[in-house]
């Protein structure tokens, strides 16, 4: 099946509205537990520090956000978007646990966000270009809201480099996901669908080149876990 435009995103809202409660638990089965360890490379690479005030876009149940709030706080903020209102109820939970300040939630179209041009000193997004039905609209969108000087950051699945990676990970993950169908019997089709998306999302390289051809500069990648994801970012230029 393969989805375009608006029928993309609503299968998309239906599945993690579907999945959310077992989001977090699917995530760090799916990333062999490193997800945290990742998270806190991206914060690095969108350089938060206190302060800043950083768009966390698709953020989903708010773990990205909740790592770039522990930088940027107390005077700092993050924002956190996403169109799923059941990953914003599992967001909300996780924040309160955290006990981090400092982070607000919005409900909103990363293909349209609901924000001024030059509003935040950075953006990122985690494992969430791979779900818009227009990736180089969604990246024009966190270019086109951040300031010039700004970083704009992706942590997704990527195509390892090296051969070995590419087949022990595609191994797991190809084991992991029977079984998480076995735990959770009803939401085989979501898993399918994050599966294949992530099979069928660009190579960082790719990604890298569409940062760059949306107007960002000193683009580059960051290979995590020999290649399996990766960190694409670009830095928006000073005019
Ligand atoms: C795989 S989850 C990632 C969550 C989180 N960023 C993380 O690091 O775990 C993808 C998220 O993107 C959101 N999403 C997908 N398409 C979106 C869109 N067009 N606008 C806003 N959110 C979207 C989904 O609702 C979901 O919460």
């Amino acid at each position: 099946m393969s989805l375009t435009g608006k029928d993309k995103s609503e299968y998309v809202k239906k599945t993690f509205n579907s999945i959310a409660g077992n989001y977090d638990l699917m995530n760090t089965l799916m990333t062999l537990g490193m997800d945290k360890s990742w998270r806190r490379k991206v914060v690095k690479t969108v350089k938060a520090a206190p302060g800043l005030k950083i768009l966390d876009v698709c953020c989903g149940s708010g773990k990205l956000a909740i790592e770039i709030a522990k930088a940027v706080t107390p005077i700092g903020s993050v924002t956190g978007l996403d169109f799923s209102e059941k990953m914003l109820e599992e967001a909300k939970k996780n924040i309160a646990s955290s006990k981090v300040d400092g982070i607000e939630l919005v409900q909103g179209d990363a293909m349209n966000l609901p924000f001024a041009n030059d509003t935040f000193d950075g953006a990122t997004v985690g494992w969430g270009l791979r779900n818009l039905p227009d990736l180089r609209k969604g990246i024009l969108e966190m270019v086109r809201v951040v300031k010039p000087g700004s970083m704009v950051v992706s942590l997704d699945m990527a195509k390892p480099e090296i051969p070995i990676f590419r087949n022990i990970y595609w191994f797991s993950f190809k084991n992991i996901i029977p079984l998480l169908g076995k735990i959770w019997a009803d939401k085989q089709q979501e898993y399918d669908y994050l599966f294949r998306s992530a099979s069928d999302f660009e190579s960082q390289k790719e990604l890298a080149k569409i940062f760059a051809e949306s107007g960002l500069t000193n683009t580059g990648y960051i290979n995590l876990f020999g290649g399996v994801v990766a960190i694409v970012y670009g830095q928006k230029p000073l005019q």
